[in-house]
């Protein structure tokens, strides 16, 4: 292994005040043509669907309609060649100097925006989806496995908007079937694009605000995401994620064995 990615301290600065990060480089070029192989096999073979691991993120995910938005929930559980590479040891340095000693990377996903039909991901903040109980310091590092830019849907943030609290959210279309969730209320008017070469990387904490638009290229995004933190902290009084209480989603159903 190489000496990892190094973030400079101005980089480290910026993601501190504005709640994110673009950089150009994390994942070497040969990682990013393995990574990309292992990501079709796993979308190609409908891995983790019948478990609730693989769902549209976008629509109601019935069975025989295209999914917009396709995701894999943890997908180095089904292919642990995932967690090899130099990629890893840059991964784990840039977020020990993001979050200090205890930042921890975590667990991993992928959204998939297929070309000329891939749905766009609402603004949010990641933290509306997690336990209400608990604070985060946590961050996702998102990863295009090809050029990530506007027309393909990259990744958008409102600079700042992680010292914001957490806004109310609801499903997609207020839809209770969609898992994906929306903000509401928020100003986006100050949102940056952040294009990317392949295995550049955005970092963002929990409660920034982001968003990526449709895929209205003619090819295929990929993008890999893993989440990394330091432990969580119980809240004295728990959020109220309402949200979240009232969705009805066919993934929870096959989860529990009731698809
Ligand atoms: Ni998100």
């Amino acid at each position: 292994m190489e000496q990892p990615v190094s973030l400079a301290p101005e980089q480290v600065a910026f993601y501190r005040e504005k709640g994110y990060l673009s950089i150009p480089s994390l994942m070497p070029k040969d990682e990013v043509e393995r990574v990309r192989e292992i990501y079709d096999r796993l979308f190609a073979a409908r891995t983790g669907r019948e478990t609730g691991d693989q769902f549209d993120l976008a629509g109601t995910d019935e069975e025989g309609v295209e999914a917009k938005l396709p995701q894999i929930l943890g997908p180095s559980r089904f292919a642990p060649e995932l967690l090899e590479g130099q990629y890893r040891v840059n991964l784990a340095h840039a977020v020990k100097q993001l979050l200090g000693p205890e930042g921890a990377v975590g667990g991993d996903h992928m959204i998939f925006k297929p070309a000329r039909i891939g749905a766009e991901t609402p603004w949010h903040q990641d933290q509306a989806y997690w336990d209400p109980d608990y604070d985060y310091n946590s961050l996702s590092v998102w990863i295009p496995l090809q050029e990530a830019t506007v027309e393909n849907g990259c990744m958008w943030f409102v600079p700042g908007s992680h010292r914001l609290e957490i806004h109310p959210h609801h499903s997609i279309g207020h839809d209770p079937r969609v898992h994906g969730l929306e903000v509401e209320g928020a100003d986006v008017s100050t949102a940056v694009a952040c294009p990317l070469p392949p295995g550049g990387a955005t970092f963002h904490h929990c409660k920034t605000l982001h968003y990526t638009g449709a895929n209205k290229s003619d090819i295929d995004r990929r993008a890999y995401i893993v989440g990394a933190g330091v432990p969580a902290t119980k809240r004295a009084i728990p959020y109220d994620f309402y949200w979240n209480r009232i969705k009805q989603t066919a993934r929870e159903a096959r989860a529990a064995g009731r698809g």
